[in-house]
């Protein structure tokens, strides 16, 4: 269990102590508070962390055991304990690494056999060589969901400049209309459908899958031919009726969220190639070295997930918000929404144990500009501290609208700076009198111009959003997670918490059918279910 105890009193000593005097105090505390891995930059000088403050974060590192717990993940040890798996996504972009054993097995060879199919599969649907019953394949869409969904719509988004492969489309919700919108308007004849499922049980999944392949035999194209798959269960991929030669397996020590490394990334490779697929497993490898090697105080992975930490437990912060200043990362909130919460939502430890103090915060966030014009309001001036977290690239991949990325440089800045300094009512009142405000009308006025500041933020930066970058970040955030899950000592990799949702609606299908009665059901589900069968009546 964390002894917070010396945190909590230097949290409660630092009381009234302003970030902004902490730079007065310190000329040297950006570059002190401030990591760098080769051209990426992550600057964590906007909090209220000191160096005292960093000397007892890193204490819970050694107190915790993450040194050992870091070798048992990267070396196949079950410590999903729960379900009794090993951990290995990393093993998925340990592309030129030695063997990674999982119970005496080297897993190496078959996560290379399964690339090379990739790469053979991706290359020959982007030759044209591998058709539709129209032609060449001009659209992929990607059915799944969960892990099996957001990762690869993610990337595949940010990646956007690199797309030279088909166009490619993710279906993820149950609900009808994600899938009529998504292939109204395509080519059932020249349309690939990846269905991408874990399990391969997955009731939206399997529901989706199957309204796509009706589509496809409708429209004349060839679902034998037109269909993959991305699944640890090949019986069910074959009782599906997919070929084995377009059946891509992994093996239950991939994680969903933490599989687009693998087959379940076949979308994004399709859309920028092997290559390009390659540099992004690549920037994987290199945060998973940085991460393996670098001492505490000068790892990315470790002092991000030591500030959240800081933020959640100690300064009691409930939410924590992801602004990339980056419009092709508009779903990494969402990424990482699932990667955080259905990774550290916990309530117990370990060994069973209710944990003490809070999990994980809540992630949420959008892009900036847009949210500035939205949620902003809250950061700098709501009854929360809403620690943020900004992703910014110093150049974008539109030379001609260089000026546009200067603007979005200077905004995203700006955002971080006034959180930081604020604006104290003295200076709201200078700012009304310049204006020539009345003595009455600046006093009525002013208090609503007050930025209390002192509000924490970190900003990664990074020259450009390429490939390499992409896998950087993502694996920096996948281990950051994991820091905070050793050091919180709860398992970061079951996800018991979805079960409960998924039994219930599997009873009350036959209930909305109409099939059932709702006897049984509380009172306000049952008078939900009997509104919502007689307003859906056509
Ligand atoms: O419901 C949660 C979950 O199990 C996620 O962890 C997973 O990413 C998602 O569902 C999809 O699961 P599958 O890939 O097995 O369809």
């Amino acid at each position: 269990m964390v002894d917070w105890a010396p945190l909590k009193a230097l949290h409660a000593a630092g009381t009234g102590q302003r970030i902004a005097d902490l730079f007065a105090e310190d000329p040297g505390r950006a570059a002190a508070f401030s990591l760098r891995l080769d051209d990426m930059l992550l600057d964590f000088s906007k909090t209220a962390v000191t160096q005292e403050v960093r000397r007892a974060l890193i204490a819970l590192c050694d107190a915790a055991g993450l040194a050992a717990r870091r070798e048992a993940m990267f070396t196949g040890a079950a410590i999903n304990t729960t379900e009794g798996r090993a951990v290995l996504h990393t093993a998925l972009r340990n592309l030129d690494g030695g063997p990674v054993r999982v119970e005496g097995r080297d897993v190496m060879p078959g996560v290379r056999a399964t690339l090379d199919r990739m790469r053979d599969f991706a290359g020959r649907v982007r030759r044209g060589e591998l058709r539709g019953a129209g032609g060449a394949i001009t659209d992929v869409v990607n059915i799944g969901i969960g892990g099996s969904d957001l990762g690869p719509a993610m990337a595949t988004r940010a990646l956007a400049p690199y797309h030279d492969g088909p166009r490619c489309h993710f279906v993820s919700n149950v609900d009808g209309a994600d899938i009529a919108d998504t292939l109204c308007g395509l080519d059932a004849t020249r349309t690939l459908v990846i269905v991408v499922s874990k399990t391969f049980t997955t009731v939206e999944t399997m529901t989706n899958a199957r309204t796509a392949r009706a589509w496809m035999e409708a429209g004349g194209g060839d679902a034998s031919t037109q269909f993959a798959a991305v699944s640890t269960a090949p019986e069910r991929t074959a009782a599906f009726g997919v070929p084995s030669a377009q059946v891509f397996g992994f093996e239950d020590w991939v994680g969903g969220r933490y599989s687009v490394w693998g087959p379940v990334g076949l979308a994004l490779m399709l859309a920028i190639g092997p290559d390009a697929f390659d540099a992004f497993l690549r920037g994987g490898q290199a945060m998973d070295a940085h991460f393996r090697t670098a001492d505490w105080t000068d790892n990315l992975p470790v002092m991000l997930g030591l500030v959240g930490l800081w933020h959640a437990h100690v300064c009691g912060y409930p939410t924590r918000a992801v602004l990339p200043y980056d419009q092709r990362l508009a779903r990494l909130p969402a990424y990482l929404q699932q990667l955080e919460m259905e990774s550290n939502g916990k309530r117990v430890e370990i060994d069973g144990r209710v944990v003490e103090g809070r999990t994980a915060p809540v992630v949420w966030g959008e892009p900036g500009t847009d949210g500035q014009h939205a949620f902003f309001q809250l950061l700098h001036q709501g009854t929360d501290v809403v620690p943020c977290e900004f992703l910014i690239a110093a150049r974008g991949h539109e030379p001609d609208l260089a000026h546009q990325h200067r603007l979005l440089v200077a905004n995203c800045l700006a955002q971080s700076e006034a959180l930081m300094i604020g604006r104290p009512l003295d200076a709201a009142r200078a700012v009304l009198a310049d204006r020539g405000l009345d003595a009455e009308e600046l006093e009525r006025q002013a208090r609503h111009r007050v930025f209390p500041g002192n509000r924490p933020s970190v900003t990664l930066a990074y020259p450009q959003l390429t490939p390499f970058t992409l896998g950087r970040i993502i694996a920096l955030y996948e281990h950051r997670v994991f820091v905070e899950g050793v050091i919180l000592g709860i398992n970061s990799f079951d996800q018991w918490g979805v079960e409960l949702g998924k039994e219930l609606a599997t009873s009350l299908g036959p209930m909305v059918d109409g099939q059932d009665g709702t006897d049984g059901k509380d009172g306000s589900t049952a008078a939900l279910i009997d509104f919502l069968r007689s307003a859906g009546r056509p």
